[in-house]
């Protein structure tokens, strides 16, 4: 009671926390602002076994100029990659690529990104944000899976339509599927709202994807309960190492992170960088009361 009141508290306060001490505390999330940040970042990743996919912060366009400008960061990240020999793909939010005001531009510039990684030999995975999009993505990622080997997409086990889809996007083709609980608040028509039936639904989810034979599965979580329902599936149907991954962000769990390494995983982090980090921050910190809480605990008392 006393804690969701404090997140409440936390939650309400954060907007008026200056940027610069937002700043502060999200380095851990954020690589940097720069492309060469990411890069630095995800070849210090690979000492400690860890691949991992960039991701252009920024969502919600509402001009060419910055689609162009976040597409050419792709594109130029792509490159990067390739001259560097990582292990890294790329993670694409199509609202960045204008999906909100022109969705054919957006498809354009989509086939321009996964086109460019396919030369390259590298992967781009379409990442899921609110449902009022959820359908037209997944729309996009068929079109481009048509064309392309080289593309997948997300599924969040909150939303009630998952499993359909997930069964609509198997009797349809190839599917390389990141699982994730999701990030957005939904209404509960179409949501799951209590923690276990997203947990549940996301245990539903894995195994549907497994036993009806998508070609890869990533299971991005923290949560120690899903990793081990993850582990015991994984094991129980022998699923070799090409067909699933385990995928976390930035700064979170890293001791759980180190011991699905050490126990022979393959484990990709999601690497944000770029100068639109402020929303995406935010959300981490609310997501996240315990540092919200010291940062607004630092403001009230300082030194
Ligand atoms: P849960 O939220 O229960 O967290 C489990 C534990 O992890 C917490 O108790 C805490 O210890 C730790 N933890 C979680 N978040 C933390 C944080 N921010 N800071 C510190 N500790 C934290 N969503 C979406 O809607 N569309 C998408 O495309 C993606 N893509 C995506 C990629 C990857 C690689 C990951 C890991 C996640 C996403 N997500 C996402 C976000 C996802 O939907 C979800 O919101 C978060 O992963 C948190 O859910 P968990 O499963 O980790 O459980």
């Amino acid at each position: 009671m006393i804690a969701t009141l404090f997140h409440k508290l936390v939650t309400a306060t954060l907007p008026y926390v200056p940027r610069s001490i937002v700043w502060r505390f999200s380095r851990r999330y954020i690589a940097g602002t720069q492309l060469d940040d990411a890069l630095r970042t995800v070849a210090e990743l690979r000492t400690t076994g860890c691949s991992a996919t960039v991701d252009v912060l920024g969502e919600d366009s509402t001009d060419y100029e910055r689609v162009e400008a976040a597409r050419d960061l792709y594109l130029n990240a792509l490159a990067a990659v390739n001259r560097q020999s990582l292990d890294c793909y790329a993670s694409v939010k199509l609202s960045d690529m204008g999906l909100r005001f022109d969705a054919g531009h957006c498809r354009e510039v989509m086939q321009q990104i996964v086109g460019r990684a396919k030369e390259l030999g590298n992967f781009v995975r379409i990442d899921m944000e609110d449902s009022s999009v959820t359908s037209v993505t997944l729309d996009i990622y068929r079109e481009l899976r048509e064309q392309f080997d080289n593309v997948g997409t997300v599924i969040q086990s909150c939303l009630r339509r998952s499993e359909a889809d997930v069964a609509a996007l198997l009797d349809s083709g190839p599917t390389d599927i990141r699982i994730c609980k999701g990030i957005y608040v939904e209404p509960e028509e179409i949501a799951y709202t209590d923690p276990d039936e997203i947990r549940d639904s996301y245990c539903r989810l894995l195994e549907q994807l497994i036993d009806g034979g998508a070609r890869r599965v990533a299971i991005a979580t923290h949560d120690p309960k899903l990793v081990e329902f993850a582990e015991q599936t994984i094991s129980s149907r022998g699923l070799r190492r090409d067909r699933y991954e385990f995928q976390m962000l930035l700064g979170v769990a890293e001791h759980l992170r180190a011991e699905l390494v050490a126990r022979g995983h393959p484990l990709r982090v999601y690497v944000p960088f770029g100068e639109l980090w402020y929303p995406y921050s935010m959300r981490r910190l609310r997501e996240n009361p315990q540092i919200a809480g010291h940062i607004i605990r630092n403001l009230l008392i300082p030194g």
